[in-house]
């Protein structure tokens, strides 16, 4: 029984001896095999869109060190792409999108069923993973939060403080909240297709949350969440959602209540000690080791690692990092935290 996966026990509120583990971004430049993989496909856009190399890059970490997930390879900006927004990635800086920020824009942006004509191979990618993942792994489906998506949608760009999205809604916010209303619809049809092509779990990335404060934090990221979260509990009763309102704080406390999410992510701005009083307390918490320990490793990693599985000992937890790995990290820091992880 899939019941029996270690990922799911714990989303179902199970307190585990050892905490299963995955990574955020754990298939990535940090590993040669992807790299390969990558040249292989061209750009980063080609690889997401062939299903089989996108598979081949989903299962390589699984192969090198055994993770208890699989996170399906592709991009929170694809549904920005299949809603008809142009998407390039400009090697060492980053996504370029064309932006959306006036009526116009928006109006010609098309939901709906046709997202899956953009997006079917990402599906073919689930469906792939899904057959060839040993029996014990979980496969992990995700989106961005509207929030997060609108950011790059409206500035075109990755930005350090959010301020095209946040002068947006300050100036048009009819056009601003048209754009949050069709991510939101958007996103539960996305992550719908996924589930059906058998992911068994999906993830919510708010990467961006935090710069939302007070009621705009209500509003854009919690709202949203939860009514993504509830549409696909009608459609898909059963599968869990973790959520990942990134460097929200004091608003990380009873997220996972208001929204319905099965899990809670937290970044590393917390400490986990802080997440086991105030966020596991409602269920299921992911967290949250300083990506910065897999470049440096060494005695600093095993003591933070057993940290982290001490503070969340008595409830239930997934291991991971505060955020993605980066490039620049150490294969074999990886493995040493998984050996920490299990070694508890
Ligand atoms: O976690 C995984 O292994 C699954 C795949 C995944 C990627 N991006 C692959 C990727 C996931 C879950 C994402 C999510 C994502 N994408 C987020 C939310 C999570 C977060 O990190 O906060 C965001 C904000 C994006 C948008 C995005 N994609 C940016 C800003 C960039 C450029 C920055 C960078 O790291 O280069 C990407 C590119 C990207 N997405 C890469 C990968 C492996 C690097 C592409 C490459 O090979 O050159």
């Amino acid at each position: 029984m899939s019941e029996q996966k270690k990922i799911l026990r714990a989303l179902a509120g199970e307190t585990l001896d050892t905490p299963p583990i995955w990574m955020m971004r754990q298939a990535g430049r940090y590993l040669p095999e992807y790299r390969a993989t990558r040249a292989q496909a061209g750009d980063f856009l080609s690889l997401c869109y062939n299903s089989e190399l996108a598979a081949e890059v989903t299962m390589q970490p699984i192969r090198r060190y055994g993770f208890d997930a699989a996170i399906l390879f592709a991009d929170i900006l694809l549904l920005p792409q299949a809603l008809g927004a142009d998407l390039w990635f400009v090697t060492g800086e980053g996504p370029r999108l064309s932006t959306t920020t006036t009526a116009d824009q928006l109006a010609a942006l098309t939901g709906g069923d046709a997202i899956h004509e953009v997006l079917n191979p990402i599906y073919d990618t689930v469906r792939r993973v899904k057959r060839d993942l040993p029996k014990e792994t979980t496969l992990i489906g995700f989106a961005g939060a509207p929030w997060t998506v609108a950011t790059y949608m409206i500035a075109g760009r990755g930005t350090k403080d959010q301020g095209p999205a946040h002068a947006l809604k300050a100036e048009n916010r009819a056009v601003f909240e048209g754009l949050i209303e069709l991510l939101t619809t958007s996103t539960v049809d996305y992550l719908s297709a996924q589930i059906e092509a058998g992911a068994e779990v999906v993830k919510l990335f708010d990467s961006w949350a935090g710069s939302l404060k007070g009621e705009d934090f209500d509003k854009y990221a919690l709202a949203p969440a939860k009514y993504i979260i509830s549409e696909l509990k009608k459609r898909h009763p059963g599968i869990p959602v973790i959520a990942f309102p990134r460097e929200a704080g004091d608003k990380y406390i009873g997220f996972a209540k208001a929204t319905g999410a099965d899990c809670v992510a937290v970044d590393d701005s917390v400490t986990a000690e802080w997440a086991a009083e105030h966020v596991q307390v409602d269920g299921c918490v992911q967290g949250n080791l300083k990506s910065s320990h897999m470049v440096t490793g060494g005695q600093a990693l095993v003591d933070e690692t057993r940290r982290i599985v001490e503070a969340f000992r008595n409830g239930p937890h997934i291991f991971n990092l505060g955020h993605g790995i980066t490039p620049d990290a150490d294969p074999e820091n990886v493995q040493l935290m998984i050996d920490t992880v299990r070694g508890c």
